[in-house]
């Protein structure tokens, strides 16, 4: 093993060398040593992941968590993505965006842990988008319902249930083609019911845009979290919640506001593709549109962060990222992930997280 200097490992990964002297001095560089005024550093030692965060405010409101599980939930990668929030979060930055807000993993973090003045969230997922409003606007009537679902549900056996859940299937569709399930009470209670029974609590549609997953297997779904559903309706009260495409937040966001970014993610393979929240596809196309308006939001001085699936765990030569977040940090992260449908087996893979700063 050899040596290189802050300048050199400043150069390797993109990075100022003031910062690496920040990451030697914090100790965040494993065998960093100074030498007189200079930092060295050996020169397989990785770049870590930019940790100018996790200075939490010390009062903490009520923690709240997702109501929904969610394909592409970043509850996981949660540890990763807080290393990357900017150090002014709930200090000068006290604006917060999440555009595919999707289960909402790091949008609850935030408003656990930080004092923001402004939020906003979108999805194109007009039900999910409902059910956000439902619990901020009627948390009551919500858990009315939801509990009533719950009563009525966990006494049955298998058979029953079955019969149950696609009655209730067969109604939110209903509501769907028919209601106007964007501002109804009762789509939101079933669709936290469907999510809290369905099969691994997917959220995928058909072609028609009907929900489609079959019932799952849980012995004692909580169907109805009433605690977390009134932490949840308060802390959203200060929250603009838009169904609508990621871009429609450009009139919200400025200089002051931290934007986490996390769109489908582009397929590996033909296999662990799972692109179907709504019946709208998320291609390139819509990957190189995304990357124009981050360089949109980078020129206003807004704080960018981007996840999205790694290409190169399946291809060392696809630089689709790399080239479309050239001008940006690009920050490779571990996360176990479902690899292979059939045999349904995990492992680890890379995941990217991209920081305009
Ligand atoms: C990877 S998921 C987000 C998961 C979320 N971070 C979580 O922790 O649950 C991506 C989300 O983007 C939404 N989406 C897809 N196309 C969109 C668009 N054009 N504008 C806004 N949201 C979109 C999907 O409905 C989905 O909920």
């Amino acid at each position: 093993m050899g040596l290189m200097a802050a300048r050199e490992a400043a150069e390797k990964w993109g990075i100022s060398q003031r910062r690496v002297a920040i990451l030697c001095g914090d100790g965040r560089i494993p065998g960093a040593e100074r030498v007189g005024n200079m930092w060295v550093i050996p020169d397989n030692a990785e770049k870590p992941l930019d940790g100018r965060s996790m200075r939490y405010p010390k009062e903490k409101v009520a923690l709240v968590k997702p109501f929904v599980k969610w394909a592409g939930g970043k509850g996981q990668l949660l540890v990763d993505i807080r290393k990357t929030y900017p150090s002014e979060l709930g200090k000068s930055i006290k604006k917060y965006a999440e555009p595919f807000v999707g289960g909402g993993a790091v949008l609850f973090d935030v408003l656990s842990n930080y004092d923001m003045d402004a939020v906003y969230i979108s999805d194109i997922n007009a039900e999910l988008m409902n059910t956000y409003r439902m619990i901020r606007d009627d948390v009551d009537g919500l858990i009315n319902l939801l509990s009533a679902l719950q009563t009525e549900y966990l006494p049955m056996d298998d058979e029953a249930r079955k019969i149950y859940y696609y009655e209730k299937r067969d109604r939110y569709n209903e509501l769907k083609v028919n209601g106007d399930s964007a501002i109804n009470l009762e789509s939101a209670a079933l669709f936290i019911f469907l999510n809290r029974t369905c099969f691994n609590g997917l959220y995928r549609v058909n072609r028609k845009s009907l929900f489609n997953v079959p019932i799952g297997s849980y012995k004692k779904p909580t169907i109805c979290d009433t605690d977390n559903l009134i932490a949840i309706s308060n802390a959203l009260k200060k929250v603009t919640i838009v169904c609508g495409d990621y871009r429609e937040s450009r009139s919200f966001i400025d200089k002051d506001t931290f934007v986490y970014f996390d769109p489908p993610y582009r397929p590996l393979n033909a296999t662990s593709s799972f692109t179907s929240y709504t019946e709208y596809e998320f291609d390139d196309t819509a990957q190189r549109e995304l990357a124009e308006y981050v360089q949109e939001l980078d020129k206003v001085g807004a704080y960018v962060v981007v996840s999205n699936s790694d290409p190169k765990n399946v291809n060392s030569d696809d630089n689709f990222f790399d080239d479309l977040y050239a001008s940006q940090q690009i920050n490779r992260v571990s996360a176990s992930r479902m690899i292979n449908s059939n045999a349904g087996s995990r492992g680890k893979i890379s995941e990217l997280l991209i920081c305009n700063y």
